[in-house]
């Protein structure tokens, strides 16, 4: 049942291109256009809202960061991420022209429930985002977009975490279509860049797997490990040590890359593992802003494990280890750096005699506060 895997954790991983493919499928329409008729919101409904507030909690929170990045870009609608848990509890700003779109992959997150129930009675529309059909938190909602990646056994999420993001693009560009603050041709360049994903995720597995297990090897008695990024690399800096502690039991940290010299930088020491997302070589400044964070970071002792696009000359001579992965636009380099992050906390964990797929003290679905 685990395809040939010793975890389901590692089958869900090299299921991702399907996850990821089966997930689109029916939604980009022949014409390039994006079919999005299963949302049960009408046009006006739509075009009326005029804020989005995504409730999640862990990876869940993570891909809604990742996605208001692209949400905020493509219809210009102010987009919030907030930890479900919190919402609730701070008495927020809502209104029926606010969208609170709820990301769960198991439907039945305690804390997410009871903030879409809290959002509902404020008039807010609620949209779920989810990936198990007919459960608590689609059947509360006004509207759904289901994750078709299929059942996700292991307690650590992965290809729920890439088909998240995949949903909240499609739910942005949908918005925008609406909204008009895009055009047809702009949106399907990229729903192009959408539907080239999976032969890519594919690529990044071929071809980085067997060094993330080394680095795994190497790294196996590391106390502390970080990560850096920027832009949607942050998001998954994040999501990078959160599968480190779910699973390795072992001290990791995810930083925005800007926020280093306000305070990370003092815990760089000589020899500890640095991971850094840097983003593809495009018109802005953000990749050169963080090649010199690895500069500085290296300078200071850290071994640098960079994950950059293959030809990046420029990150290459500060990079103890270079993770290469294909070029892409900076909103879809997450759904392709994640990956190397997973195996590499998949197979430290192995290497360490744990439990991979039921970790200590963790559950599938947290149905209780
Ligand atoms: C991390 C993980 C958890 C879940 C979180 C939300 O690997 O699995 O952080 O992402 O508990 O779960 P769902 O998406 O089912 O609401």
């Amino acid at each position: 049942e685990k395809g040939g895997h010793d975890w389901f954790m590692r089958k869900e991983i090299f299921e991702q291109p399907k996850a990821v493919a089966d997930t689109l499928l029916g939604r980009l329409g022949p014409d390039g256009s994006l079919v999005l008729d299963e949302i049960r919101l009408s046009r006006d409904e739509l075009r009326s809202i005029d804020k989005i507030i995504i409730i999640a909690c862990g990876t869940a929170s993570y891909a809604g960061l990742v996605a208001k990045y692209a949400i905020e870009h493509w219809t210009r609608i102010p987009c919030e991420v907030e930890l479900a848990s919190e919402f609730r509890y701070r008495d927020p700003i809502v209104s029926p022209q606010t969208l609170v779109v709820a990301i769960s992959q198991s439907g039945e997150t305690a804390d997410t429930l009871m903030a879409i129930r809290h959002a509902k009675a404020q008039r807010a529309k609620v949209l779920a985002i989810c990936n198990t059909n007919g459960s608590t938190i689609p059947r509360e909602s006004d509207a759904v977009i289901y994750t078709h990646a299929g059942p996700e056994i292991a307690v650590a999420s992965t290809k729920g975490f890439l088909t998240q993001v995949v949903a909240c693009y499609l739910l942005g560009l949908y918005l925008a279509q609406v909204h008009g603050t895009k055009f047809g041709d702009e949106i399907a360049a990229v729903l192009a860049e959408l539907e080239a994903l999976p032969a890519q995720i594919q690529q990044v597995l071929d071809t980085t797997t067997e060094q993330a297990m080394a680095l795994a090897r190497e790294l196996v008695d590391a106390p502390s490990v970080l990560f850096l990024g920027r832009h949607v690399g942050y998001p998954i800096a994040l999501e990078g040590a959160l599968k480190l502690k779910e699973l390795a039991y072992i001290h990791a940290e995810g930083f925005a890359a800007g926020e280093l010299k306000h305070g990370p930088i003092a815990l760089v020491d000589e020899g500890l593992p640095l991971f850094v997302i840097v983003p593809p070589r495009g018109r802005d400044m953000l990749h050169d802003k963080v090649v010199s964070n690895i500069q500085e970071v290296r300078a200071r002792g850290a071994r640098t494990i960079v994950l950059a696009e293959g030809e990046d000359t420029e990150a290459e001579p500060y990079s103890d280890v270079l993770i290469r992965l294909p070029t892409v636009s900076t909103l879809f380099q997450p759904m392709l750096a994640i990956v190397p992050l997973q195996v590499f906390a998949c197979e430290l964990a192995t290497l360490k005699g744990h439990d991979v797929d039921q970790p200590r003290n963790l559950a599938k679905s947290v149905t209780v506060e």
